[in-house]
């Protein structure tokens, strides 16, 4: 057992998660964007925070390259670097879950395993994961940041799609698809299917 767990002991407060949701007036949950890098992840993510917050919603948006220049920038794109970049994500996003805001997050979060675990820290309940499904061909073409042209020349190592794998949700919440449907139609869609979420 691991003795420093063994004498911590967990600190009840007085002011809860339902308290905060009543006071801003809506439910608190996280919007799981996973998908190739270029797929449109945080094009969607900045799209429904905009829509979201014009609401009186209160949101927070945590982004994969962000967190990787701050908390997780001791983390390398290793199978392990990306599972201890999820779980501490997880952990970030739950506990701003229980401050009462709505959380989306924007993450390759390539591995099943990986984004399983996010799903049991937040809770199975307050965990919507949307697919930002684009080929990779698209994402190749592309190539917003220029990232593809450098893996394909072999100057990253394990780039998802190229090196490393991408394992695609099997029972999603929700898919869109950015190279088929306009930005407006896939915030649209994610829309509609957080409205009965956001109730109090
Ligand atoms: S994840 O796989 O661990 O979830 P994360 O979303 O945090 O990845 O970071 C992905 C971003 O890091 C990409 O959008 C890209 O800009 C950058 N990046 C740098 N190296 C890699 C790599 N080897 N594979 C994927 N993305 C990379």
């Amino acid at each position: 057992m691991n003795t420093t767990r063994a004498h911590i002991h967990s600190q009840k407060f007085g002011i809860v998660r339902a308290d905060r949701n009543k006071q801003r007036g809506h439910q608190s949950f996280v919007v799981w964007f996973t998908g190739l890098s270029g797929s449109g992840k945080s094009t969607l993510a900045n799209g429904l925070e905009a829509a979201l917050h014009s609401r009186g919603v209160s949101t927070y948006t945590l982004d994969g390259d962000n967190t990787r220049m701050g908390i997780n920038k001791d983390l390398d794109f290793s199978d392990q670097g990306r599972k201890e970049n999820i779980r501490r994500v997880a952990e970030i996003a739950n506990l701003m879950v229980d401050s009462g805001t709505v959380v989306i997050s924007s993450y390759i979060s390539p591995f099943i395993a990986d984004r399983e675990n996010a799903k049991a820290i937040i809770g199975t309940e307050d965990f919507i994961e949307v697919f930002v499904d684009c080929p990779l061909e698209i994402c190749e073409q592309r190539d917003v940041k220029g990232l593809y042209e450098k893996a394909r020349a072999n100057l990253i190592s394990n780039f998802t799609g190229i090196s490393s794998p991408f394992e695609a949700p099997v029972n999603g919440d929700i898919t869109v698809q950015t190279h088929l449907t306009s930005l407006e139609d896939c915030l649209q869609k994610i829309l509609i299917a957080i409205e009965n979420k956001l109730q109090l």
